[in-house]
């Protein structure tokens, strides 16, 4: 390849051989499942989302059988990919595209950004994907990709920074629109498999040439970013009540917060709460407590085992009682269902 070849060719070239061409999602030109992949893959590695989306897709294999699902059995498939607030826009998401598009999703990152649930990155990836829109995606591993090739220095906590990223990112799209689905992929998968955040693999990069960062010997240095998350720390004491048939008391979690919408094992804030919920109740078994650890708080979560013999709920409780079986059935939160699981 000569010196001046552009960046977008080395990358598209680099895609159709080094780059990974056998995921589900790829081969199709059908937003509906590039969609749905995009959602599933933000803050979740391919392996985990492999199985879901086969099961998603298998229950709602378009748009329309997701749209006329019950939200719980939407977040009940989703239960244990974390994040919930995504499997509730997935579902709102599909809704509006029956309503108000007549089933269809629209064909640009424009529309695809008014729609809920999808954002610019998410808008451009299912643009560029399904309909060869020159338009850039700038997510995560993008963004590292593209301030080392670039020696980007600027703080990427800032807006301002960001969209002047973006502006580069677009700068470098490929000239030919049937080019964007193969270099939007090939950004994507040097960012997953060689430019990774500890680690440059710059010896196999097909772009280390032009690579800024790599001609500071520096390419670890980027991107910058200064905002660190505040990290706060809870006590959640979790009442696993059982009835004399084994039947487990389930509580909805509230639309908003922690766990929304899932069904839980009630929630207090200190022991005592909770055993004076269940005063029928002759003692608790303390089980081991262990630490979940959510975006921006560790929930310290300690279960406490109750039997409550009459089918009696707990005081204020406002749930209903499940077979383990139905449990396992419905959107629980993944420490909950892992709870049960051990059971
Ligand atoms: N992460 C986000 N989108 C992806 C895709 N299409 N393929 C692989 N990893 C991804």
């Amino acid at each position: 390849m000569s010196p001046s070849t552009t960046f977008a060719t080395r990358m598209v070239r680099w895609q159709r051989s080094h780059g990974r061409h056998d995921l589900p999602w790829q081969n199709t030109q059908d937003p509906y499942k590039v969609w749905l992949s995009e959602i599933m893959l933000q803050q979740t590695q391919v392996s985990t989302v492999l199985d879901y989306y086969a099961r998603f897709l298998n229950r709602f294999p378009d748009v329309h059988a997701l749209a006329a699902a019950h939200q719980d059995e939407v977040l009940a498939l989703w239960s244990g990919l974390g994040y919930y607030s995504r499997a509730r826009n997935l579902h709102k998401c599909a809704q509006q595209v029956v309503s108000q598009w007549a089933g269809v999703f629209p064909s640009t990152a424009a529309q695809l950004q008014t729609l809920p649930g999808i954002g610019p990155s998410t808008a451009a990836a299912v643009a560029a994907f399904c309909f060869q829109e020159r338009v850039a995606i700038l997510d995560g591993n993008v963004k590292r990709v593209l301030s080392r090739v670039l020696g980007f220095g600027q703080d990427l906590a800032s807006s301002a920074n960001e969209k002047q990223l973006w502006a580069y990112a677009q700068e470098l799209l490929p000239r030919q629109a049937p080019d964007m689905p193969a270099y939007t992929q090939a950004l994507m998968d040097l960012g997953a498999t060689l430019c990774l955040p500890r680690r440059a693999a710059c010896e196999q990069c097909p772009v280390a040439q032009q690579c800024e960062a790599r001609a500071q010997a520096q390419p670890l240095a980027y991107p910058v970013k200064t905002r660190r998350l505040v990290r706060r720390s809870e006590s959640w004491w979790l009442l696993w009540a059982q009835d004399a048939q084994g039947r487990i008391w389930l509580e909805q979690r509230p639309q908003r917060g922690v766990w929304a919408g899932l069904f839980s094992l009630p929630v207090f804030a200190d022991q005592d709460t909770l055993l004076a919920s269940c005063p029928q109740a002759q003692s608790g078994q303390h089980l081991s407590a262990w630490v979940h650890v959510l975006t921006h708080k560790d929930l310290h979560l300690h279960p406490v085992r109750v039997n409550l013999g009459s089918g009696q709920p707990p005081a204020g409780a406002q749930g209903q009682w499940f077979t383990r079986e139905e449990a396992l059935a419905l959107g629980l939160p993944a420490p909950v269902r892992k709870l049960f699981q051990g059971a």
